[in-house]
């Protein structure tokens, strides 16, 4: 195991590790086994012994309900564990989300830890704190603010991700080569497309180091997301949410629309002479390199009006797009309906 770094949030502090293997966790853990409850999915039950007792949930956002929660808890409690225990979750970022919430009302909070196991978790859901369920029809309304006290990323792990999923999780970390406060993450991107793309773990380790820095560099600042630093970290969300509820984009992952979300944002910050030019050309060309669909024109512009429409309902406030000032240097903007029609179709 190799300590890399540390992320402070208010009171709480997460220690980031590369771990080899998964196996490496599991040995680390064998003399208090009694105290620690994994939790897993039906996919990656694979990276645990079978001899281990674990909590499997159904794989996917199906499982993001008070029913998984019920289930963690109830099992800790019938196994004894107490409020020094620990919950160990080995999965993507659902299972990341339900045994953080888990262990942040168990017994009024106990220790989590997690082993993410897609790279969307890996650089992004894992770090940070935030856990939440899905719940009448609302993504992630209801949730609790709960780092974890370790995060063992095994890059290893990813050799068995789906295409979809391990390119959604590239569409975050490009967006996090824009936020960087420099170009480091870009050039590391270009220069090592081709090891990225075929998995080579090494690479990807770096990779995911340099991405969680960059979300550090955000969370540290705004750990509860009240400052607008962190606001930063939804940059092409807004967008990408939109075109998702449109259903234009049925057939591709999150990934893929933030990516396009990204590239829409860094054209709205052109046209409204925020973004330089080449800034935004050196990105979407990026964007583009790695596959991302980043032309794509939306059929339907009432039906995708009405989804921003709506989602600034939802938070209760005016819609504000992240807009880029240069590289690291965000900026929150309302754009007008005229704007975004041009630059989605
Ligand atoms: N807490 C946060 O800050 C935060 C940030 C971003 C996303 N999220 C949440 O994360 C969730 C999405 O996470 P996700 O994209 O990881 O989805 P996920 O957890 O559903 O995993 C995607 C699929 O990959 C499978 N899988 C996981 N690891 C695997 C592996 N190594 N090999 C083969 N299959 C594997 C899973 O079983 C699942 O079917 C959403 O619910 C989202 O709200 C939370």
């Amino acid at each position: 195991m190799q300590n890399l770094f540390s992320c402070t949030l208010g009171q709480h502090v997460t220690h980031v590790a590369a771990v080899d293997s998964i196996d490496e966790i599991v040995r680390m853990h064998s003399d208090i086994e009694r105290s620690v409850l994994w939790v897993c999915d039906t996919n990656t039950r694979r990276f645990l012994p079978d001899d281990l007792h674990a909590v499997v949930l159904p794989s996917g956002e199906v499982s993001k309900n008070w029913t998984s929660i019920e289930r963690i808890v109830t099992v800790a409690k019938e196994r004894g564990l107490a409020r020094d225990s620990k919950f160990l979750a080995v999965g993507g970022g659902v299972v990341c989300d339900m045994t953080a919430f888990a262990a942040s009302i168990y017994m009024r909070g106990c220790a989590v830890s997690l082993v993410p196991t897609t790279l969307l978790a890996m650089v992004d859901a894992s770090l940070g704190g935030k856990t939440a369920i899905d719940l009448l029809g609302a993504k992630n309304l209801v949730g609790t603010f709960y780092p974890a006290k370790e995060v063992f990323v095994c890059a290893q792990a990813l050799g068995t991700l789906g295409d979809a999923e391990f390119r959604n999780g590239l569409g975050e970390v490009l967006k996090h080569a824009v936020l960087s406060p420099d170009d480091s993450l870009a050039t590391f991107l270009s220069e090592n497309r081709m090891p990225i793309l075929q998995r080579d773990a090494t690479v990807l380790e770096q990779m995911i180091m340099a991405s969680l820095a960059v979300k550090r560099h955000y969370i540290e600042r705004d750990p509860t997301e009240r400052h607008g630093i962190r606001d930063a970290l939804n940059l092409g969300h807004t967008f990408a949410h939109a075109l998702e509820s449109v259903g234009n984009l049925s057939t591709w992952s999150h990934g893929e629309a933030v990516a396009w979300g990204v590239v829409r944002a860094l054209q709205a910050g052109v046209a409204e002479g925020i973004t330089d030019k080449a800034f935004a050309r050196r990105y979407s060309r990026l964007f583009g390199e790695y596959g991302f669909e980043i032309d794509w024109k939306v059929s339907d512009i009432p039906a995708f009006l009405a989804a921003l429409e709506s989602d600034k309902k939802k938070r209760g406030s005016m819609v504000r797009f992240v807009l880029m000032a240069g590289q690291g240097q965000h900026i929150l903007r309302s754009l007008d309906a005229q704007l975004v029609t041009e630059l989605v179709s």
